[in-house]
């Protein structure tokens, strides 16, 4: 049976690395950067990322505001809370951490949020510019996932990207960072649902999953030597006798690493560098904000 092949991107490695720059450039430049989350409902694993993101902006000295409403928030106090953030000069990046209660219209919140303040980078005003011009800011997941790629030090110059998941939307901004940026042969989507998925899978030299599907992706859909980024955060309750949670990754991690070249693991790739990226977004906007030439 072949052994576990290939080699790790290490995501928590990189983010350190990037909130030690995010910590040092404050520290020098004096800077007061500041981020403000809106979180409704109780969700336990929205929970757990909002706190992971405020202990972050501790380390590395951004201020961290927390705006939690109820799971029957009406979408009008959402709005409001928003506006008065979007007023308020002392914050300079806001988020609103999804997914929301299924009651609340997405779409309709984020585009509420000032597109000079969106740390996410998920405001259609900034992907329309990502795609036409200069946005206020780049998705940090894009970003991010970019640079766990690079860290590998590949030659990716002329290879082929497939971006897996289930909306075209997630794959958009890919498109134009990796194709336009000219660092890519071909960035393309596939659906889970196509019946040549397989075979997408298979002729594709880096693979970009986000499905929500645990262990989904198998070694035989892919070719050796692929690069895989797994952005797949599953929660699996009750497995085995000692361990009650887990989270588990699109990619089936044991089968996939005999074959691919480089995995990003879950937990521990792409969710630690999303953060990094998130902050990094953070003190971008207040340079922005501020009128700080970035150095
Ligand atoms: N939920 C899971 N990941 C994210 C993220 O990157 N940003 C926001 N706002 N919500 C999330």
């Amino acid at each position: 049976m072949p052994k576990f092949n290939s080699q790790i991107i290490n995501g928590r490695f990189l983010a350190d690395k990037i909130f030690h720059e995010i910590r040092q450039e404050i520290v020098k430049k004096k800077l007061t950067p500041s981020l403000a989350v809106i979180l409704v409902g109780d969700s336990k694993a929205s929970k757990v990322y909002v706190k992971l993101k405020q202990k972050a902006c501790l380390k590395c000295g951004i201020e961290f505001y927390l705006y939690e409403l109820p799971k029957d928030a009406l979408e009008k106090q959402v709005l409001e809370c928003l506006d008065f953030l979007n007023q308020d000069k002392e914050i300079n990046g806001i988020i609103v951490q999804l997914p929301l209660p299924k009651h609340l219209d997405e779409d309709k919140i984020i585009k509420a949020l000032d597109p000079r303040k969106d740390a996410d980078g998920f405001h259609p005003e900034n992907i329309k510019l990502l795609k036409n011009g200069r946005p206020y800011i780049i998705p940090g997941l894009c970003e991010g996932i970019i640079k766990l790629i690079r860290a590998t030090r590949e030659d990716i110059s002329d290879k082929n990207v497939l971006i897996v998941s289930n909306s075209q939307i997630f794959a958009e901004p890919f498109n134009h960072l990796f194709v336009k940026g000219r660092r890519v042969k071909t960035c393309e989507w596939v659906s889970p649902q196509d019946k040549n998925f397989s075979e997408k899978t298979k002729e594709a030299d880096v693979i970009i999953i986000a499905i929500g599907k645990p262990k989904f992706l198998k070694a035989n859909m892919i070719k050796k030597e692929v690069i895989i980024i797994d952005v797949g955060c599953n929660f699996i309750k009750n497995i085995g006798s000692r361990l009650k949670r887990a989270v588990w990754g699109d990619v089936d991690f044991t089968s996939c690493g005999k074959k691919a070249k480089w995995i990003s693991p879950v937990p521990g790739g792409v969710g630690p560098v999303t953060v990094a990226m998130l902050l990094a977004n953070t003190v971008k906007l207040y340079k922005q904000q501020h009128k700080i030439i970035s150095s």
